[in-house]
């Protein structure tokens, strides 16, 4: 066993992936979650998949009292992955105490109970979205941080510089922010992925349940963006990809002397896919066709955003390498999944 991690909001979409491959690198994970956007039966998948059932803790990271009932249960703690945050854009428009209480509330708790139980580092799930409409892509990680557009946005980018600013103040902590582009797919096994509530916001889970007639079409937001083919362009990520660069960022943070106090990392793939070229590799991948119409632009949306990977490629040691096509064919599998256990 290479040590204990503590896996905030471990039963979500990346903190399930997340703690399949910390497992699987010999990890030992303690899950905390309030399931408030997930559910106790992922633990089921996970177990499924790596043979190990987390130990898991029904609580919220806000209330600095549990936490500090799970840091004296499990003795030794030596790191921390923060996934415990709500992530909803448009949500956070209408509900911005909510947002700023939760995340912020979340992350403050933790690193104040860090150094009294040795914990040396915590790994901070960030966003692109705190490089805003950039000046030029691919973005790197020195690329301008540009004023949020949203609640959900600048409790990324306060998180960051909260933890900038503890370091600075001497607390004997390494921390690794990790900027993700878009993550998108499931595990290969079809066991865990991503279950949202209600209506789908975000671009993946719309298509998905349009190809397999939940919902009638999918709206495409705009096709007079300055782009070859006048969609908007993202990074889309696959989450297992993803999920093992947080192995990667733990290792170094726990192993490796060179390792700054402070690091910060894009995750993706390096490359832009515009949104009807995702519309093809799914189609393509899959042979379902996806109904789809244009319309207009949603607002507070970025026009193309890519990022430059090299700083994870080579101090990580961490790559994407899922396609885009076998990411599509491992989204599709998860919606058929959900449809045979009469979820979705
Ligand atoms: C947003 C956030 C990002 C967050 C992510 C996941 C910003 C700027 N971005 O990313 O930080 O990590 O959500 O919560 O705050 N689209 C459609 N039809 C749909 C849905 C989406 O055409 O039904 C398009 C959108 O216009 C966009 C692309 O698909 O161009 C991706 O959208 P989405 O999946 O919502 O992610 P982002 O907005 O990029």
């Amino acid at each position: 066993m290479k040590g204990r991690i503590l896996v905030t909001g471990g039963t979500g979409y990346i903190g399930s992936h997340t703690t399949v491959e910390l497992q699987n690198a010999g990890y030992e994970v303690i899950i905390i979650d309030n399931l408030s956007n997930s559910n106790e039966n992922v633990l089921d998948g996970i177990e499924r998949i790596s043979g190990i059932r987390p130990h898991f803790v029904k609580g919220d990271c806000t209330d600095i009292d549990c936490l500090k009932k799970l840091f004296a249960e499990y003795c030794g703690i030596k790191g921390i992955i923060n996934f415990a945050a709500c992530k909803a854009v448009g949500e956070s428009v209408q509900k911005p105490l909510q947002y700023y209480r939760n995340n912020l509330n979340t992350l403050y708790n933790l690193l104040e109970l860090m150094p009294e139980n040795d914990v040396k580092c915590i790994v901070l799930s960030s966003s692109c979205t705190v490089y805003g409409e950039p000046d030029e892509n691919p973005v790197t990680e020195n690329s301008p941080i540009k004023k949020a557009t949203s609640p959900y946005g600048n409790t990324k980018q306060i998180a960051e510089e909260v933890i900038a600013d503890y370091i600075n103040s001497g607390a004997p902590i390494k921390s690794t922010l990790l900027r993700y582009f878009n993550p998108v797919g499931a595990h290969p096994s079809a066991e865990i992925g991503e279950l949202p509530n209600g209506v789908p916001q975000n671009l993946v889970p719309f298509l998905t349940q349009t190809a397999i007639g939940v919902r009638s079409e999918l709206s495409v937001f705009g096709n007079d963006y300055n782009t070859p083919d006048g969609s908007c362009i993202r990074d889309f990520i696959n989450v297992v990809d993803l999920a093992k660069a947080h192995v990667c960022a733990l290792d170094r943070m726990l192993e490796n002397d060179d390792c700054e106090s402070l690091e910060t990392y894009n995750l993706g793939t390096g490359n832009g896919v515009s949104v009807l070229e995702l519309i093809n590799a799914f189609e393509k991948a899959t042979g379902v066709k996806v109904p789809y119409k244009i319309v207009g632009r949603r607002a507070g949306d970025i026009e193309k955003v890519w990022g430059d990977t090299t700083k994870a490629n080579e101090i990580l040691g961490w790559k994407a390498c899922i396609s885009i096509e076998e990411t599509m064919r491992t989204a599709w599998n998860w919606q058929l999944k959900l449809r045979e256990r009469g979820i979705m």
